[in-house]
């Protein structure tokens, strides 16, 4: 199955993607964890697209679609993938028609109060990419991964001031793809607002798929 996660920055994509992820034995191509890793390695894509990602811009389509079409030519690709941040533009969309075929696109739908809530308490793992919230979703050791140990970290783009620029983004640019998929009878959507395990129900349902 390929599944693409929508939804508003924090809205959840990554927390469900890593049970979904369990549940269906396919990877993840989340592209904000990709770049950020190049950033973190200081590779030539990563030099470039460091200032946007602090300021909450968009990467240019272009590059973010050879990263995806790179990465999905990976051999742990081939019976599915689900795709988390991407695609965020209609372009990027339709380049991903061009690549594999989608089965279903998941909105997880929250609104902007509750994301600024979240953002401000999220923690994540520099080194499994893992997430958590200090009071919603917190590890079992403060500050530490449950998965992998490592010291949890705050992201450079959890600022408030950032995270509004990256909610105006969201419903400029992004928004519109769940139209795209509309359209094609592939949209679900489910409420990110309630409990995560309210969540985790609700996306399992939508999907079908014991969690
Ligand atoms: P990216 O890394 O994709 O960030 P994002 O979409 O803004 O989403 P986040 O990872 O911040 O949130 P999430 O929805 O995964 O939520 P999470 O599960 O962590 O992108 C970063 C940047 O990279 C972009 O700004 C852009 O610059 C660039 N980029 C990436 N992809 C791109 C693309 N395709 N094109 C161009 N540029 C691109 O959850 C958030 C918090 O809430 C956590 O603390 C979690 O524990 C908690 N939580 C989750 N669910 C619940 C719940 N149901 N109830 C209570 N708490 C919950």
């Amino acid at each position: 199955m390929n599944l693409v996660l929508l939804g508003a920055p924090g809205a959840g994509k990554g927390t469900q993607a890593e049970k979904i992820q369990h549940a269906l034995n396919i990877p993840i191509l989340s592209t904000g964890n990709l770049l950020r890793q190049a950033v973190a390695a200081g590779t030539e894509l990563g030099r470039k697209v460091e200032a946007l990602l602090d300021a909450g811009s968009l990467v240019p389509d272009e590059l973010v679609c050879s990263l995806v079409a790179e990465r999905l030519k990976q051999p742990d690709c081939a019976h599915g993938v689900i795709f988390d941040g991407f695609p965020r533009t209609l372009q990027q969309a339709q380049a991903l028609d061009g690549i594999v075929h989608v089965d279903a696109a998941l909105s997880i739908e929250v609104d902007d109060d509750t994301i600024l809530h979240r953002m401000s308490g999220r923690r994540t793992c520099p080194k499994c990419q893992a997430s958590y919230h200090v009071t919603d979703n917190p590890p079992k050791t403060a500050d530490v991964c449950d998965k992998c140990g490592a010291h949890l970290s705050i992201r450079h783009d959890d600022e408030p001031a950032t995270v509004r620029s990256r909610l105006a983004v969201y419903h400029k640019q992004t928004e519109p793809i769940k139209e795209y998929y509309s359209a094609q009878g592939k949209l679900k959507k489910v409420q990110g607002q309630p409990k995560l395990s309210d969540t985790v129900r609700l996306v399992s349902e939508a999907l079908g798929v014991a969690l």
